[in-house]
């Protein structure tokens, strides 16, 4: 039987294999890290292969517009502009924001500069619609923001909301029970109130962080009905 610590060490192992197997280096993902960790960026970006899934399920729904909540440095961005989409992309830190712009420049990526919860009000009031949606900013603001995204997404696209199963872990028994709202309760009472969307969790191991608190994790996947 492997031990945990064997696992954790395979766990990153695979990680290499599959990302030099699949992955085509790509000096643009390389260099926003460079200077994402330059300007002192925390290292909370998607990992590549989280990436590039991003980007296939972009094109599997032909995404022309990405609305993505937590740009950091636009490392994700990149990834999802790659497929040809429209990325509009928010962010609270204008440090955060300043290295996204510089990451992303000529790419069709547009950040702005704000918090999450009064934009994406704002981009409903002007009848913006995208084909798909990324959550990665604050956990304990998900479920807002994905209420936002069953308004902001067409029938048919998608919202991708990241870290779910880590912020479960970490929020605890009240939150397991179901107690306390989650995401997963909210999406309950969304679905009770008629809101039309299908949503599955899938849990991922990744040895992406190389630290086993952060092995861990999942994301919610829904299409908007
Ligand atoms: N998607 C990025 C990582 C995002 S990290 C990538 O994979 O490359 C989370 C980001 O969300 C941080 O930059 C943080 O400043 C931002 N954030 C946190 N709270 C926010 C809010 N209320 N509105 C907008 N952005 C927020
Ligand atoms: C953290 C935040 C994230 O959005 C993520 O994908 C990984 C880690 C963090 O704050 O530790
Ligand atoms: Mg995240």
């Amino acid at each position: 039987m492997a031990t945990s610590t064997d696992k954790l060490h395979n766990a990153t192992a695979i990680d290499s294999l599959a990302i030099s197997s699949l992955l085509t280096p790509n000096e643009r993902l390389d260099n926003a890290l460079a200077n994402s960790a330059k300007n002192g960026l925390p290292r909370i970006t998607i990992s590549p292969l989280q990436g590039q899934y991003l980007a296939i399920q972009a094109q599997l729904i032909g995404a022309k517009r990405i609305l993505e909540v937590g740009t950091l440095g636009g490392y994700s961005s990149i990834w999802f502009a790659s497929t040809g989409a429209k990325v509009t992309s928010l962010e609270i830190n204008p440090k955060h924001r300043d290295v996204a712009v510089e990451n992303c420049k000529g790419l069709d990526v547009e950040v702005i500069l704000g918090d999450a919860g009064e934009i994406l009000p704002k981009l409903q009031s002007e009848g913006q619609i995208f084909d798909m949606m990324f959550i990665d900013a604050d956990w304990e603001r998900q479920a807002a923001y994905f209420e936002w995204g069953t308004k902001l997404v067409r029938k048919g696209g998608c919202i991708y909301v990241d870290n779910v199963i880590r912020e479960l872990l970490e929020e605890g028994a009240p939150a397991l029970s179901g107690q306390k709202e989650s995401l997963l309760t909210h999406v309950k009472k969304l679905k009770d109130s008629g809101v039309k969307v299908t949503a599955s969790v899938i849990s991922t191991i990744s040895g992406h962080k190389g630290n086993s608190e952060e092995m861990m994790d999942g994301f919610l996947i829904a299409v908007v009905e």
